[in-house]
């Protein structure tokens, strides 16, 4: 039952302001996509793993990545596309035949716990589609040209990570109807929510912090090192 990761890395980190791709920043001494990469290939569920990364940087990541070592269930990179979901549709392209069970990750996700990858490629097994999120803190209004339109309700709203894991036959026909229909999702689940399947969600936790400024890089780093010292796992 082919389990493959899909890390996408193909975006300009233009938030990050970093004079490298974001995936390239160094990061507890490696490069930022090499985290993401190595915590899919810690989890044993995972066969392979596909990195999306971005045009141009394929001499670099060859460098940088491809000769590291620890990532034995790496495939050959795939070229990713303007927008998160032009990325997405060219990794799915490139699974390798046979697989069942899709995990898409963002690469700006380095520290995510294995074990939380575990249960989501589980619920995702029995159910078809799964996510990790986390129940929000704050309050959550949609905003409307600076005045408020709508409080959901806060006991509801939940922040959606990544792994985002599919059937790949539900993730494929999401994306077919998403194009059909010209709708760009801000997440990979909001593709298959559109389809009316079900998405189950599993609770993740904080440490798995999306890099998004270059105060989210300290931050990362902490956790990183805490982890290797054997703070978690
Ligand atoms: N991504 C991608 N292809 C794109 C855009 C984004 O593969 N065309 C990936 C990014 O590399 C990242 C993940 O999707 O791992 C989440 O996107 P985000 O955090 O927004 O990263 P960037 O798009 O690179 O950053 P920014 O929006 O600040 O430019
Ligand atoms: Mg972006």
């Amino acid at each position: 039952m082919p389990t493959v990761a899909l890390v996408l890395a193909a975006g300009r980190g233009e938030r990050l302001g970093h004079p490298l791709p974001k995936g390239f920043v160094p990061l507890a001494g490696r490069p930022l996509l090499w985290h993401a990469l190595a915590a899919m290939e810690a989890v044993a569920e995972i066969d392979r793993v596909v990195p999306v990364i971005p045009a141009g940087a394929l001499g670099r990541y060859r460098t940088a990545i491809a000769g590291a070592p620890g990532l034995r269930k790496l495939a050959e990179p795939v070229v990713g596309g303007r927008e998160r979901q032009d990325s997405l549709r060219a990794g799915v392209a490139a699974l390798p035949p046979g697989t069942t069970l899709v995990a898409v990750h963002d690469a700006a996700r380095p520290c995510v716990r294995p074990d939380a990858v575990r249960r989501v490629i589980a619920a995702a097994r029995a159910e078809g589609a799964a996510i990790l999120a986390v129940p929000v803190r704050d309050t959550i209004k949609r905003v409307v040209a600076g005045l408020v339109v709508e409080t959901p309700p806060r006991a509801e709203c939940w922040a959606a990570q990544t792994p985002q894991v599919f059937r790949v036959e539900i993730l494929r026909a999401a994306l077919a109807k998403a194009e059909a229909e010209g709708l760009l999702g801000t997440d990979d689940a909001q593709l298959v929510e559109a389809l009316g399947v079900a998405v189950r969600v599993v609770p993740g936790d904080a440490d798995n912090l999306k890099i998004t400024g270059p105060e989210d890089l300290a931050q990362a780093e902490w956790l990183l090192l805490g982890a290797a010292r054997g703070g978690h796992e």
